[in-house]
């Protein structure tokens, strides 16, 4: 997530410290060739690295040895220049977010006393813990009010999911290690996710090692990606753009699949289209006002925000002018692509959207703005043109 040069960003400072990997071999027992063969690793402070390779290759096994869920059979492993073996393994990883497939929460504890499990573990004082908790499901988009005291089974996947990241976050580690932590949950309310780890990431600066199936997740989210064969062979290690542009391999460039001139959409972000402000609207607001600063404007519709700025209702003026005031939204949901989307998600709103263009969201989901499919069409047209020139 190369996110400093995504405008209009706040990033905080690096909290994440450098993980090292020398030599690193697993050979489970009974087994004739390694699950690892001798890995060999750099993962930088504060950056995301995504670890995709088809199933089988190890991707699984590195990651666990990182927190010793798995113990190496040789090799060693650093975090932060400390060698993991030298710690207590429980202590190890207490201090280190570990999240999974489905949030994999206890079904018998509450989504707070879920969150407050390594908080409490660490003897951090109640009134700390509770207001860590409010603290974390304010990130992951969950309010506190609302879900503190559910039970898992009262939460979709999404939210489930949420709360496994939150978990993960709680004691506010440098390292999280992450096992496909949106396998689980449909393609929509994982691209939310996705945003929202990216939204977090720009925040927070861990270090983030992430394995997952997906190329298209691979090239959204990380900042390096490591991309395996068999026995955990290193078979490129290097930045998205670098590995859509030069793969090193037959292997790789089988991997990163065909298509990459599509896969540029995932590359750009929402926030490198042009973004045009539209008119604004709170629910209850006289539709007389509305439609004069639409009107102003040469706006034909206006977006409704609530009490926390966050777009509820994309309006025709002539549904408003029916009405003395503005009407409350017509769902429930929130609307818009996080500006860390990748274009190919943006599009798919835009399709679905009657208005020909989306709304695009910051930081807990603000309104931020509305892209046109112009917009983006003109992006797109540039990136090509550059590529041509690039290779030309
Ligand atoms: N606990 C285990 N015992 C024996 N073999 C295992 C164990 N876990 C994984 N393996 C084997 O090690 C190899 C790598 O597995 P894994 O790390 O889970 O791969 P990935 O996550 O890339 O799918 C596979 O051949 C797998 O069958
Ligand atoms: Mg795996």
């Amino acid at each position: 997530m190369s996110t400093s040069e995504v405008s209009g960003d706040v990033s905080g400072e690096v909290s994440g410290v450098e993980i090292e990997l020398v030599d690193v071999v697993k050979r489970y027992p009974g087994q004739e060739r390694a699950a690892v063969e001798g890995l060999n690793l750099t993962i930088p402070a504060g950056e995301t690295v995504m670890f995709v390779g088809p199933s089988g290759c190890g991707k699984t096994t590195s990651l666990k040895m990182i927190n010793r869920l798995i113990e190496p059979t040789s090799g060693t492993i650093t975090i932060g220049g400390k060698d993991v073996r030298r710690q207590d393994a429980d202590e190890l990883r207490r201090g280190i977010g570990y999240v999974i497939q489905g949030g994999s929460l206890f079904p018998h504890m509450t989504v707070a006393a879920n969150i407050a499990l390594v908080p409490k573990m660490l003897g951090w004082s109640s009134a700390r813990v509770e207001e860590r908790v409010d603290e974390l499901l304010d990130l992951v988009s969950l309010d506190a009010g609302q879900y503190r005291d559910r039970y898992p089974r009262e939460l979709s996947g999404g939210q489930q999911q949420r709360v496994g990241v939150a978990r993960g976050l709680a004691a506010d580690p440098p390292v999280i290690l992450m096992d496909e932590p949106f396998g689980a949950v449909d393609p929509i309310t994982r691209q939310r996710l996705q945003d929202e780890l990216m939204s977090i990431q720009a925040e927070l600066r861990k270090t983030i090692v992430c394995v997952t199936h997906d190329i298209d997740e691979a090239v959204k989210l990380g900042d390096r990606i490591l991309i395996l064969r068999e026995g955990a062979h290193v078979a490129q290690y290097d930045t998205p753009e670098n590995i859509l542009a030069a793969p090193a391999n037959r292997f790789v460039e089988d991997f990163v699949g065909a298509g990459s001139a599509l896969k540029q959409l995932t590359l750009t972000r929402v926030s490198e289209v042009e973004m045009r402000p539209t008119t604004t609207a709170v629910v209850g607001e006289p539709s007389a006002e509305v439609l004069r600063r639409a009107e102003q404007a040469g706006d034909t519709a206006v977006v409704v925000l609530d009490e926390r700025r966050r777009p509820r209702d994309w309006v025709w003026l002539r549904d408003i002018a029916d009405h003395d005031r503005v009407p409350p939204p017509r769902t429930e949901e929130i609307l818009g692509v996080d500006r860390r989307a990748t274009l190919n998600d943006a599009l798919d709103d835009m399709l679905t959207s009657s208005h020909g263009g989306a709304i695009v969201t910051g930081q807990r989901e603000e309104y931020l703005g509305v892209v046109d499919f112009a917009a983006v069409t003109a992006q797109i047209q540039r990136q090509t043109e550059q590529a041509e020139a690039a290779t030309r």
